[in-house]
């Protein structure tokens, strides 16, 4: 558990529910500790504190739990539940549940907390940790790469005379096997040949160190077949501690790659326990993908898992890609954990997964536009045609026409719309599930404007605390 983001501890944990037995009654004598911090109703006064008045029941049970075992490492909170006893923490759970917290102020001139939830959620999603810095509506692309006429010709004698992967026409030292992508044409941006030299990026082993690689913008010149790679190393990691969501900046990739219209096919990654899967792992939040389609990406990964970025901080655009994507929590078809922007993207395949899993994105506080998702999603809780879960995100014109099958929270188009907008979208894909499904929406207490669903299960499950506005 350590090496995953707190977030991602956090579905962990929710994957595992018990319904609670708690006692709201009793909590409230237990609850007299927590307020201090927390409020005595749980709308806690500092946003240093999570507000846990209306938090789902099940949900605090398992942060509590958490806290007490250390898989959720804070030193008050474990400090504080330690001495409960499992009873005491269920009937706390309870006793917070059942108050009024955030559902009652909608205003939004609260400052973000640890956990801006309130209005309750299978996770505390992304939000809380990417809400720091929080999305501009739009990014201005940076200028575009001229394109490089051509790669050097296959079998030419020169072609790798180092042999480090790199092609010598684009090799900063054709004779030295550390070296990296030159720009050949001095346009700023370093061309990419090989599927080789696009994984370098991340793992050149000595020569350029790793955060001028990371920071640097790249180009496609052709189309890549990396299924020469067995198992693709993410470029732009979360570091040694595994933990993409709290370190984004630090490892992520930092700069560019544009596609320039190429094709990278059968990417493959098998990393069944790690975190910021993807063919980047963490792309930050000056990151910028666009410009390119992956064809055939198998791509299986832990928590925020997504063929093109695991963990997404970034602006990605222009993009399409067929995929087979297996993560557990937090993961989706093109990016798992998105708390960036997505702008026309549109993706393609099979995505599964246990919580918090979309066809586009899993868990996301970020933006999804112009984009668009055919994939069959299948997965247990927080399943979504095109996102998953979407905690204070935006999805704008967009669609998802894919058979979404989970057991609750299942929607066509987001499987838990919390506190988060959607505009101008429709889902056509049939939707089952057990509890909370709709044909657009499974859960929402987020406000929804101008949208359709065909599916026979009605546009949105449960709408407790939501908005819709069919009318433009
Ligand atoms: C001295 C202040 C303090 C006290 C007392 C305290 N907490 Fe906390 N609590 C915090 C802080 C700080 C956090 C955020 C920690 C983190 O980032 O994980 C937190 C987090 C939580 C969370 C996680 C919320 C979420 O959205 O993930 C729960 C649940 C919680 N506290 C319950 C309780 C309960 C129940 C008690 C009483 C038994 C209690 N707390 C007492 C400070 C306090």
């Amino acid at each position: 558990m350590q090496t995953l983001p707190l977030t991602l501890m956090v579905l962990a944990a929710a994957t595992s529910l018990a319904q609670a037995a708690g006692d709201a009654e009793r909590g409230r004598s237990v609850a007299a500790a927590c307020s201090a911090c927390h409020g005595p109703d749980g709308s806690s006064p500092s946003p240093a504190f999570p507000i846990l008045g209306g938090q789902h029941q099940e949900y605090l049970v398992q942060a509590l739990l958490a806290y007490q075992t250390g898989t959720r490492a804070d030193s008050i909170m474990g400090g504080a539940v330690q001495t409960l006893t499992r009873q005491q923490l269920e009937d706390v759970a309870a006793y917070f549940a059942a108050q009024k917290g955030l559902a009652g102020d909608t205003g939004s001139s609260r400052p973000t907390g640890v956990q801006p939830t309130g209005g309750g959620g299978i996770t505390a999603s992304l939000s809380s940790i990417a809400a720091a810095g929080s999305v501009a509506d739009v990014r201005a692309p940076s200028p575009s790469p001229v394109e490089l006429a051509a790669c050097p010709a296959k079998g030419s004698k020169d072609r790798d005379r180092d042999g480090d992967g790199l092609a010598d026409a684009f090799d900063a030292a054709p004779k030295d096997a550390g070296e990296f992508a030159r720009d050949a044409d001095g346009d700023g941006w370093y061309g990419i040949c090989s599927a080789e030299q696009l994984q370098t990026i991340q793992t050149l082993a000595s020569g350029l160190d790793l955060a001028t690689r990371n920071t640097r913008r790249y180009e496609l010149v052709q189309d890549l077949d990396l299924g020469t790679i067995a198992n693709w190393t993410p470029v732009g990691n979360c570091g040694a501690g595994n933990n993409c969501m709290v370190a984004r900046d630090k490892f992520g990739f930092a700069g560019a790659l544009d596609g320039n219209g190429h094709t990278l096919r059968n990417l493959t990654i098998n990393l069944p326990e790690a975190g910021g899967v993807g063919l980047f792992g963490t792309l930050a939040k000056t990151g910028v993908v666009r410009n390119l389609t992956l064809e055939n990406a198998s791509v299986t990964g832990k928590g925020g898992t997504g063929a093109l970025v695991g963990a997404n901080f970034g602006y990605i655009a222009d993009c399409q890609a067929s995929v087979k994507v297996v993560g557990r929590l937090a993961s989706g078809g093109l990016v798992g954990g998105h708390a960036g922007q997505v702008v026309n993207c549109h993706v393609r395949g099979d995505v599964s997964g246990q919580a918090a899993i979309g066809g586009l994105a899993g868990d996301m506080n970020g933006i999804v536009r112009d984009s668009s998702a055919d994939v069959r999603v299948t997965a247990g809780k927080g399943v979504g045609g095109l996102v998953g879960l979407s905690t204070t995100g935006k999805i704008l014109h967009s669609r998802a026409t894919g058979v979404v099958a989970g057991a609750d929270n299942v929607g066509g188009l987001v499987g838990f719309n919390s506190q988060s907008r959607v505009r101008n979208s429709f889902a056509t894909g049939a939707v089952t599930g057990k509890e909370a499904v709709g044909g657009l929406i499974g859960r929402n207490n987020g406000a929804v404007r101008n949208v359709y669903a065909m599916a026979a299960r009605g546009l949105i499950g449960d709408n407790s605390g939501g908005s819709i506005d069919t009318t433009e």
